[in-house]
């Protein structure tokens, strides 16, 4: 089964507003002048959500958020629901990333909780699982990402609503990449672990991306790996030259 590649960037908290839109802005020309054969997506910080809306509009680059609350509204202060970023006109929302886990003590039953949320909303969610280093080192890895799998994805996920982020922690933000070979063995382990929970149409068809230290040079490699439909891109997606030579490097 075909499944179409999606490229994200995940801007994490960069930016003030002039570089935000004139990034998004940048994107936006290109894909106007220019074509690629992938899904494109910008998740820049809440502030920029409006801003980078407007910039990209008409493009064919979706937007969406980095987290949202598992609430609809409420007394939650400084939170953002996933209606509030369905209302601005996002398409999707990244959750479970490993910071969030990690800074914010971030269950699978919490990631769970506000993909729900986010499939509730409309939005397409973009579950990200992963394992840490010490975990790979004691050859655990392909557990650990098999019970995040179970743990954190909606029900009701489906091929069209979830896409999961494979994002080994120790190549977040390092330089260090998982080689296409290691990538390809955790991606293929979790649409194994997708077949037994969704069932076979779901798994062939639901995007698995890969995050961590992908860039305009070993993107090619990456993502023509059988099981990797796609990039969660955080350092290189604030460069439109490198965000945009990723996308040409669809397969
Ligand atoms: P990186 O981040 O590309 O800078 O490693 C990826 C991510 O955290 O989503």
């Amino acid at each position: 089964m075909s499944r179409r590649i999606l490229i994200a960037g995940n801007w994490k908290m960069n930016c003030l507003q002039a570089d935000g839109t004139a990034l998004a802005a940048d994107l936006a020309s290109r894909m106007k002048s220019g074509s690629v054969k992938c899904d494109m997506l910008v998740c820049p910080p809440f502030t920029l959500l409006k801003g980078v809306l407007d910039a990209v509009a008409g493009s064919g680059i979706a937007v969406g958020g980095q987290d949202c609350h598992a609430a609809e509204k409420g007394a939650h202060t400084g939170d953002t629901s996933a209606w509030m970023l369905k209302d601005l006109g996002c398409a999707a929302v990244i959750v479970g990333h490993s910071e969030r886990r990690t800074n914010h003590a971030e269950t699978d039953a919490v990631v769970k909780a506000k993909a729900e949320a986010a499939l509730a909303a409309g939005l397409m969610v973009i579950v990200c699982i992963g394992e840490t280093l010490d975990e790979r080192d004691a050859g655990k890895t392909l557990e650990v990402n098999r019970t995040q799998v179970q743990g954190s994805l909606p029900d009701g996920a489906t091929a069209e609503n979830t896409v999961i982020a494979y994002e080994p922690v120790w190549a977040i933000g390092t330089g260090r990449t998982a080689t296409p070979d290691q990538a390809q063995e955790v991606h293929a382990a979790i649409r194994s672990e997708l077949r037994g929970k969704l069932g076979e149409a779901a798994a062939n068809g639901m995007r698995i991306l890969y995050g961590g230290s992908m860039n305009a040079k070993n993107a090619a490699d990456l993502l023509s790996q059988a099981d990797i439909d796609g990039g969660l891109i955080g350092g290189a997606a604030l460069k439109a030259d490198d965000f945009w030579t990723i996308a040409q490097s669809c397969p």
